[in-house]
């Protein structure tokens, strides 16, 4: 097992580390970024159907429904296709309305997940065209799926899934800017643009992995906190939500993943000087906003840990800490954001002496509902 983890102490911490290679296997391929072409086969064989449908449907659960509600966010923005996201645990009991128009994205690490495969099958009885995001090849959900993309992370054994989410993100950029090409929505230049910057992305996750040692300070002074606060908006929201869920997966600490606006609807009642927030604020996206959603907390003297772009001032001002990740576009952002909350987790989890890999309770693939 020591040889398996590479020299690490545990998969977690190696799989948070592969991810810049995790996400360049994800593109190899599929994106040219000197011919200026995305290609892949399960969306170029059936670019009719995507062309044609009348919304995506997307579901899956855990940390997969996370990379979903990101997907969401970056295939409407794009591709201008409305876009649902639920947990298929829910879907599959709920009598949905879903008809041959519509296409479902099923998102799955394992493709095991039993509530996913269910939501799948009913959504092929009802004729809807079923795409799968798998990680493990050969997987039920991958040969359940009319056609799908796999993420090529590699395997994952930590329980607590690190570069499947980045990798699902990955796959579905590249569908969404496959897709808003093909239907026009964006100028060839801005297409070129989005790839060379995606190129870009996994040296810019080996930067944001520089910040370890840094990370592992402020997880020293945070470890012993019973609940944690995380914010973030917009594509950024869904990165709150994994970032919340990685803490209490492995450290069992009590954190909840927020809306920066929706904060003064609740959870702002729950700030005083013992409660941390995490809160996403890189210079892209409601970046004003946000700065005064800090403003907030601090007011209320709570403890302050943000997620800032490089070289960012104004939140380093106000917060008790900043972490830094590199610039990017907008919609790419959350393949950094991550970053820094896989590794805040982890090092809390093991500071605590939990068992990182394996948490109690919690299984690598739910077979059963
Ligand atoms: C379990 C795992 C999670 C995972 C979820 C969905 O709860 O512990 O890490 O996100 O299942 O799994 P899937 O394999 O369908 O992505």
């Amino acid at each position: 097992e020591q040889i398996e983890k590479g020299g690490y102490d545990h998969f977690m911490l190696k799989e948070i580390y592969e991810q810049p290679q995790a996400i360049r296997d994800t593109f190899r391929g599929r994106m040219l970024v000197d011919q200026g072409l995305i290609k892949m086969a399960g969306i170029d064989d059936h670019i009719d159907k995507f062309l044609n449908a009348r919304r995506i449907l997307i579901v899956a659960c855990g940390t997969s429904w996370h990379a979903g509600l990101v997907a969401e966010y970056i295939f409407e923005d794009l591709a201008r296709i409305p876009v649902e996201v639920e947990y298929a645990s829910e879907f599959r009991y709920r009598n949905p309305v879903i008809d041959k128009d519509d296409i479902l994205i099923a998102i799955s690490q394992s493709g095991e997940t039993a509530d996913t495969m269910a939501a799948i099958k009913m959504a092929k009885d009802k004729g809807a065209f079923v795409f799968g995001v798998c990680n493990v090849v050969g997987s039920s959900i991958s040969r359940e799926a009319h056609a799908g993309a796999y993420t090529h992370a590699g395997p994952e054994i930590g329980v607590a899934s690190t570069k499947a989410f980045t990798t699902q993100i990955t796959v579905l950029t590249l569908i969404a800017l496959q897709l808003a090409k093909k239907k026009g929505k964006i100028s060839t230049s801005d297409f070129h643009r989005y790839l060379q910057e995606l190129d870009t992305i996994p040296e810019k996750v080996e930067k944001a992995l520089g910040s370890n040692d840094h990370i592992e300070k402020i997880a020293a002074i945070y470890k012993d906190a019973p609940n944690c606060l995380y914010l973030g908006r917009g594509f950024n929201f869904p990165v709150a939500l994994e970032g919340a869920l990685k803490l209490k997966e492995i450290s069992y600490i009590h954190a909840e993943g927020y809306p920066a606006a929706e904060m003064k609807h609740g959870p702002i009642a729950l700030i005083d000087e013992q409660m941390p927030v995490v809160v996403i604020a890189t210079r892209k996206g409601h970046y004003e906003k946000v700065v005064s959603n800090i403003q907030e907390i601090k007011s209320r003297s709570g403890k302050i840990i943000g997620i800032v772009t490089e070289g960012d001032v104004d939140v380093r001002d106000l917060a008790d800490h900043v972490i830094e990740v590199p610039d990017t576009i907008e919609f790419m952002t959350p393949l950094l954001t991550t970053i820094p909350l896989q590794l805040l987790s982890y090092h809390i989890a093991v500071m605590l002496d939990k068992n990182v890999d394996q948490p109690r309770n919690l299984a690598k693939s739910v077979t059963v509902e």
